[in-house]
């Protein structure tokens, strides 16, 4: 064999054993879980054909705790470039076979130096997390490899979009990484994020659970909202990605992808006309309206296991992306809590860092009242949305279909608040409060002294509602552009959109607002 087949045969051998991982029986061990192995997963993600592996023959430099000469594959992490549906991503996939994907300081290097270079090229970030956390014998360099990950993290935050699949254990301070991106997918019963695990729980306070319980996919999905996305499995975690990306600018320079042809559907519904009921009490599911409204299977919810009371949700207008946030009627009666108040902003927040039009969809009676909800922090959390669509420059459209009250109706982006566009189903009551607390505010007296109370109550709420409860006043003070037939919303939020294209919105230069946190 000649020297430079000799040299040639040895980059085969030497790909072939960083390929293996942590070996064949890893492999067997990894699948007998559910899991692929962090190339298997790679390949579903990209294309066929393009796909650049970087640092593949990296070393961790580790003597300490046996760890001198240790062989570990690629330091446990796969990183590399590619196109995903056409567009260039770059990713970091932890290889779980490799001592479990834990994070040494070259390990957190790979990842670090991707994300360097996915923010240089102005493309997504994808990370795979499946890992034991920080690697027990490299120590404070380990911490230091996590701190720059965090670090990075943050400089990617709001230049391009940064997405986790959390597909294996991520639990202490590597649960940050994930919490610092844009959005969560985990895999249900595999995926597990937790500060501290069952274990430390025990000792720390009594309590005794599980960790599934404590920190698998649905309990992150519903209670804490700390992820976006539930998956079913890999592929599945993967397929979502996926389709999460079709929706999402490369970076903050760029729009989304557009499906547009240029051509505005103005399709009247005369279904849209039936769908508010008749007693301004009774919920109905918004989703009904909002499938109306936006192209046909466009709408890609998220956060769909949390604060169920408000929606968000990207969609597609005339195949344009917009950001889409509407209260839910059938929960809560659409009540805007601390959940969904976090929610929301976070939401409009992602959204204008990353040029997607904001519609709002509006039937909100209130905040939710309650002594829970003001030790909580509501009028903080609330503050959140009020900043967050102020601050928002990309267009604003509002549709109010039935209630929108007081501080709530302003929050989910009135006119006062730099709506571009607002307007009002014929059903919209837009006033300070219902006409029930109004009544019993302002005739207290009145209806005490009345010789039927309750009649005289009945009959001033009928006042109230006629002469308040409408979208008319609104109208006729300018914060209603329009009051529209329902089934012309698409036409209305079509035209909306279509002639906020060139949209200019300067703000006075600062370091960066200061958000209610
Ligand atoms: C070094 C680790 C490791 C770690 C796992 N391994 N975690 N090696 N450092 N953190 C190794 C195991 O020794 C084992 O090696 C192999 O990976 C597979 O692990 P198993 O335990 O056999 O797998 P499994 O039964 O599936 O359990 C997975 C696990 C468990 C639940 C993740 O390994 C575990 O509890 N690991 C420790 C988790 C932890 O305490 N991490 C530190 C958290 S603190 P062999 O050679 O046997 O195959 C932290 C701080 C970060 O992360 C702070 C950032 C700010």
């Amino acid at each position: 064999m000649s020297t430079v087949q000799q040299k040639l045969q040895e980059l085969k051998e030497k790909n072939a054993h960083v390929n293996l991982g942590g070996g064949r029986d890893k492999i067997d061990a990894q699948h007998k879980a559910g899991k692929m192995t962090a190339h298997e997963r790679l390949h579903l993600l990209y294309d066929q054909g393009f796909y650049d592996e970087l640092f593949r023959f990296i070393q961790h430099g580790s003597t300490s705790f046996g760890m001198a000469g240790k062989d570990l594959p690629a330091d446990g992490v796969v990183t590399g470039l590619g196109a995903i549906r056409g567009r260039l991503v770059y990713t970091s996939s932890q290889d779980f076979t490799v001592m479990g994907g834990s994070v040494g300081w070259m390990h957190a290097r790979k990842i670090c130096e991707i994300m360097d270079m996915a923010l240089k090229a102005g493309a997504p970030y994808i990370a795979i997390n499946d890992s034991g956390g920080a690697r027990i014998q490299e120590g404070v360099d380990s911490l230091r490899g996590y701190g720059r990950i965090f670090y990075y993290n943050t400089l990617l935050s709001g230049v391009v979009p940064q997405i986790s699949i959390v597909a294996g254990p991520c639990a202490g301070g590597a649960a940050y990484s994930p919490a610092l991106m844009d959005f969560v997918i985990m895999v249900k019963g595999i995926g597990k994020m937790f500060i501290a695990g069952p274990e430390v729980i025990k000792e720390a306070t009594g309590e005794v659970i599980s960790a599934e319980e404590l920190g698998g996919a649905v309990v992150q999905a519903s209670h804490s909202g700390n992820v976006h996305f539930i998956a079913r499995d890999d592929a599945d975690a993967i397929e979502i990605a996926q389709t999460l990306l079709s929706y999402l600018p490369a970076n903050n320079t760029e729009d989304p992808p557009s499906l547009s042809t240029g051509e505005l559907l103005m399709i009247e519904d005369e279904e849209l006309n039936r769908l508010v009921p008749d007693d301004p009490r009774d919920p109905y599911n918004m989703f009904e309206i909002l499938q109306r409204i936006f192209d046909p299977g466009t709408i890609f919810e998220v956060q769909s296991h949390y604060a169920k009371n408000m929606i968000v949700c990207f969609a597609r207008l005339n195949g344009r992306v917009v950001g889409v946030v509407a209260n839910q009627p059938a929960e809560k009666f659409g009540a805007i809590d601390i959940d969904a108040s976090d929610k929301a902003s976070r939401f409009v927040r992602f959204c204008n860092a990353f040029n997607i039009p904001l519609i709002s969809v509006v039937d909100v009676p209130g905040f939710l009242p309650g002594v829970e909800q003001e030790f909580g922090g509501i009028i903080r959390h609330g503050a959140k949305m009020l900043f967050s669509f102020s601050a928002a420059t990309v267009p604003k459209i509002s549709v109010v279909i039935r209630k929108a009250y007081g501080g709530a109706y302003l929050a989910m982006c009135a006119k006062s608040l730099g709506a571009d566009r607002v307007a009002a189903w014929p059903t919209a009551e837009i006033a300070v409060m219902g006409a029930e607390g109004a009544v019993s505010v302002l005739f207290k007296t009145d209806i005490q002294n009345a010789p039927d109370p309750k009649l005289k109550r009945r009959e001033l709420i009928e006042k109230y509602r006629e002469e308040f409860s409408t979208p008319y006043m609104a109208a006729a003070r300018g914060l209603v552009d329009a009051v529209i037939e329902p089934k012309n919303t698409r036409a209305y939020l079509s035209v909306a959109l279509e002639s906020l294209r060139s949209k200019r919105d300067l703000r006075p230069q600062k370091k960066h607002g200061l958000i209610p946190l």
